[in-house]
């Protein structure tokens, strides 16, 4: 049977990286993080003190930046120019500076042609905000994932505790809420469900929940695209 392509888009929070991670496993497929790809570009902007309003030395920066995203027995692990940034990229600092160099038209070109380069002919998981949208439109299956904002922030602060970083529940609450408005509001490739995606809430799921509801619809798919061979 042919592998699938799957994208799965949705907000901060919405437990994507996980859930994403999760299904690749169940499947057997590669897990493709997009988002590493910008907090990649933009750990090396801050490593070199690149301005993040210079839009054109940020795209340059990001056309002369090596990525690579390797999934194995290690895990997923993350090399920018060949150093491996897998922990310095997760850091609140760097999360910030991707979403603002997130909004930039040229560095988004640069990225997307890696990510179709990443996507290969199948069976992979992409995950991110614009994979169904714009990096991968042809994707067999497309899942729009997403929760109240409440529940993704409280992930969030999780997240940033289990690093040791002790974070107020409202200040992450309004950082979530700065990061949606500048995924959902910026003018090229904002984060916005495709018209066939399928939307999953997962506000009262648990991620290996979401996990296992998005495998049965690849099953699904995998048997609609048989019948149609
Ligand atoms: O999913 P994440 O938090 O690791 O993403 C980091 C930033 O990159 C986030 O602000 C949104 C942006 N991003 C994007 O604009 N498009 C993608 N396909 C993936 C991430």
């Amino acid at each position: 049977m042919s592998k699938l392509i799957i994208a799965i888009d949705g907000p901060v929070g919405s437990g994507k990286s996980t859930v994403a991670r999760r299904v690749a496993d169940l499947l057997g497929y590669v897990y493709l993080d997009s988002g590493a790809m910008y907090r990649g570009v933009a750990w090396k902007a801050l490593r070199d003190h690149v301005p993040l309003d210079s839009e054109g030395s940020v795209a340059a920066l990001a056309g002369a930046t090596r990525i690579d995203l390797l999934s194995g027995d290690g895990g997923f692990r993350v090399l920018v120019d060949g150093v491996d940034v897998t922990k310095q990229i997760r850091s609140a600092a760097v999360a910030q500076a991707a979403s603002k160099l997130a909004v930039i038209a040229g560095v988004r070109t640069v990225l997307v042609a890696e990510q179709r380069r990443a996507a290969g002919s199948g069976g992979v998981v992409m995950e991110g905000r614009d994979i169904g949208t714009v990096v991968l439109p042809d994707a067999d299956l497309k899942i729009f994932l997403d929760a109240s904002v409440e529940v993704r922030a409280e992930r969030r602060r999780l997240e940033h505790a289990q690093k040791g970083e002790v974070l107020e529940f409202s200040e992450v609450l309004e950082e979530v809420r700065q990061r949606d408005r500048r995924d959902r509001e910026r003018a090229v490739s904002p984060l916005v469900r495709a018209e066939d995606a399928v939307l999953v809430d997962n506000t009262a799921m648990s991620a290996e929940e979401t996990a296992r509801l998005i495998v049965l619809l690849a099953h699904e798919r995998e048997g609609a695209e048989a019948r149609q061979a």
